[in-house]
């Protein structure tokens, strides 16, 4: 497997932070210290902050991400964003099934799968997370489990849509917590996923397949995650909000 293949991709994924004025702010403190970038770069905020970001992003070479879609093209789902209006403002891409949308609003792999399709059916590139808690770490089952969600994730996308997505591995214990497995581990997993979407599709659509890992990626320990051999980029949380660092990994990624 060819690792220059691919294409690595460090996304930032803000969460709930940042107003739109400090969205501006962060945005232009980041731009002219990735701008020369050979990685795909990409901020994903908040839907209120989407606005101010494609404004700021414009002419750059960073793309602009949500945090979540709904399925449905419009209708009565209160509180919900589709797909289809956040390619109509412009958004380039969208995080699907992160953990915590699973852990703490009832997103289940079915779901997940509806927003995955909705997504691709609007252009946009999905950062789609898989990922384990820790007890199924420590029961063993941490690549039947991601194998399981990719799997469910991915049906009825066509090999040609795989061009639009990009598998991120985000072991939850690991977000947010300061923890990390030894680089090794997080890779094994990553090449778990990989080989998913061999067996799923074929060698071809494997070795072109983006696969990020997230999870308490930083500035230091971003070079020793880079260079294994089955991750491709990150997916960022707390060092997305501080320019230099999120800089730092794109560096990182750059090598
Ligand atoms: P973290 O978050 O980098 O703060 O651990 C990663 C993520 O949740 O995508």
């Amino acid at each position: 497997m060819n690792k220059k293949l691919r294409k690595a991709v460090i996304a930032g994924n803000w969460k709930m932070n940042k107003t739109p004025a400090e969205a501006k702010e962060l945005i232009e403190g980041i731009k002219p210290l990735v701008k020369d970038a050979d990685c795909g770069v990409v901020v994903c905020v908040p839907y209120i902050d989407l606005a101010v970001a494609l404004e700021a992003t414009k002419g750059t070479n960073i793309g602009v991400g949500a945090e979540n879609c709904h399925w449905e093209k419009s209708g009565a789902f209160t509180g919900e964003i589709s797909a289809d209006m956040l390619s109509a403002i412009g958004v380039q891409y969208v995080i699907i099934g992160h953990s915590e949308r699973r852990t703490y609003f009832g997103e289940t792999d079915i779901t997940v799968n509806k927003r995955v399709r909705a997504a691709l059916d609007n252009g946009l590139t999905v950062i789609l997370c898989v990922g384990e808690y820790l007890e199924q770490r420590e029961q063993g089952i941490t690549a039947e489990l991601v194998a399981m969600q990719t799997k469910i994730a991915l049906g009825g996308v066509s090999e040609d849509e795989l061009k639009k997505i990009i598998l991120a591995y985000e072991p939850v214990w690991a977000i947010g917590t300061g923890k990390t497995a030894p680089s090794a581990q997080e890779n094994e997993v990553c090449a778990v996923i990989r080989s998913t979407v061999k067996e799923l599709y074929n060698a071809a659509a494997a070795d072109a397949m983006t696969v990020q890992y997230g999870g308490s990626m930083n500035a230091k320990n971003a070079n020793e995650l880079l260079d294994q051999p089955d991750v491709d980029g990150g997916l960022i949380g707390g060092a997305s909000l501080k320019p230099a660092d999120f800089a730092e990994i794109v560096k990182a990624a750059n090598r």
